[in-house]
């Protein structure tokens, strides 16, 4: 049980962070001359990460979980990209990191996690998460749909650079298992929501070819010329 606690300690965590960036995320929508559509959306995003964080805690106390997930450094809370860039950077980068690639790619994982999940709480939750993080995705290339509307070369420019490195991370993160690698995760596991290595690896490869680049060469970005390009292991 240890793996199913860490895992639902570590989602509690690691949707407490994407509310607390796309808190972030909101003001700079506001700021930055954007639509009052997607900044309402971008409310509501902020508002569902926040539940998904309370829906995961509830879970991993159930499972008997009695320490705070929450406990973190501040800066792990905040927008990394960019860092004392102007705004317009920060947030084109953080999009298309966070939102086009990384919720594209998370909302068939989640989906693949309702498939064997046969325990109520965990099944109540992984349902949940799919279901909003679909909407997630389709609001991230919404809002760089807007950007590219404001100043297309540039936002091309970024993406020429940074494309490399965002897809080379979700990689190694989702697209890889380690040699010599024990599987932890099997049938019983899987009743609470929990996925092998195997399967992120094959719904990773699947939703970029499928999904990711697909969505960048309708808006003329480079994303295939920087998978060729990024870093192989
Ligand atoms: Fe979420």
């Amino acid at each position: 049980m240890d793996v199913v606690l860490a895992e639902w300690k570590a989602r509690t965590l690691s949707e407490y962070r994407c509310a607390s960036v796309t808190g972030e995320l909101l003001l700079w929508l506001m700021r930055l001359g954007f639509s009052s559509e997607v900044i309402q959306q971008c409310h509501k995003v902020l508002g569902e990460e926040l539940e998904h964080s309370d829906i995961c805690w509830e879970v991993y106390a159930t499972l008997g979980g009695d320490d705070d997930p929450l406990e973190c450094a501040e800066g792990s809370l905040v927008i990394p990209h960019a860092y004392g860039e102007a705004s317009f950077d920060r947030l084109v980068l953080f999009v298309i990191d966070h939102f086009c690639i990384g919720e594209t790619l998370a909302a068939p994982l989640f989906e693949a996690m309702t498939d064997k999940v046969a325990k109520a709480g965990p099944k109540t939750a992984v349902k949940r998460l799919a279901k909003d993080t679909a909407g997630h995705k389709d609001f991230g290339w919404a809002v760089l749909d807007e950007a590219i509307e404001q100043d297309d070369t540039y936002v091309l420019n970024l993406a020429k650079k940074h494309l490399p490195t965002f897809l080379t991370r979700v990689e190694t993160a989702w697209g890889y298992i380690p040699e010599r690698w024990k599987e932890p995760v099997g049938p019983e596991e899987g009743k609470y929501g929990l996925i092998p290595r195997a399967v992120y690896k094959r719904i990773f490869y699947q939703e970029i070819a499928e999904s990711v680049l697909p969505e960048l060469d309708a808006r003329n970005l480079p994303g295939r010329q920087a998978w060729s390009k990024r870093k192989k292991r």
